[in-house]
């Protein structure tokens, strides 16, 4: 995914150090200024999980809980997240859990904060973590939940009806997985979200689980 800098906006490249592994990367994050998303954020959210996982989950952006507590979904996605993994009988210890865009993208609505899905840009200004991440984990599958990890991941626009559940190739020099051995596209768990208690919410979940499951037999 060739990047497209700007003053503002010069990408992540020139702050990820060479050759680190996942505790220098998550320590030099703090310091990157690739887009303007870092200023109005927190902090930078990086990763949580063993840099030595055989199965990698990348989602879109922290949310709210995330930027406050700089970990990872541990808010309400994180719940379904936990929920799905835990059905899918995969150990939650065992997987490393990263963000296409490591900065909270949000709008103020007096004082509550509003998710506001990344840009493009946004994603390719950030994709060098991700390849730095992916580089020094070396997992079997990366497991990309919803289009903007999606995009992250493979370095294209995916429709995810159309690819989710299947054992995708590594994609070539464009995507950040291109070392990975595999991908995996799902949907974002935050989508199913607004489905709790309705109808809709099982084949939702029952979905992600499979697609999880598929992801886990592969790093096998
Ligand atoms: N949604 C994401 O995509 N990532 C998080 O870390 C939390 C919510
Ligand atoms: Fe850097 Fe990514 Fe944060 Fe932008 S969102 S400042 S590229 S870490």
């Amino acid at each position: 995914m060739p990047a497209r800098p700007t003053p503002d906006r010069p990408g992540a490249q020139e702050w990820v150090p060479e050759g680190a592994d996942v505790d220098a990367l998550a320590e030099a994050a703090h310091g990157c200024r690739g887009c303007e998303l870092w200023a109005p954020a927190t902090q930078v959210v990086f990763s949580s999980g063993p840099d030595d996982a055989g199965v990698v989950l990348v989602g879109e952006q922290p949310g709210d809980r995330e930027d406050r507590e700089g970990e990872p979904f541990v808010g309400p996605a994180g719940r379904v997240l936990a929920d799905a993994l835990e059905a899918a009988g995969i150990d939650p210890d065992r997987v490393y859990v990263t963000n296409a865009v490591k900065h909270f993208r949000f709008t103020e609505r007096g004082k509550r904060r509003l998710h506001k899905s990344p840009d493009v840009a946004h994603v390719r200004a950030c994709v060098p973590w991700l390849e730095a991440e992916l580089a020094a984990v070396r997992p079997r599958v990366v497991v990309a939940m919803g289009s903007t990890a999606a995009r992250a991941v493979l370095g294209r626009a995916v429709r995810i009806g159309e690819v989710r559940g299947q054992v995708l190739d590594p994609p070539g020099d464009a995507g950040a997985a291109r070392e990975a051995g595999a991908v995996v596209v799902t949907t974002h768990p935050s989508a199913l979200l607004r489905l709790r208690d309705r109808s809709g919410w099982d084949e939702a979940f029952g979905s992600l689980v499979a697609d999880l499951r598929t992801a886990a037999d592969v790093a096998r």
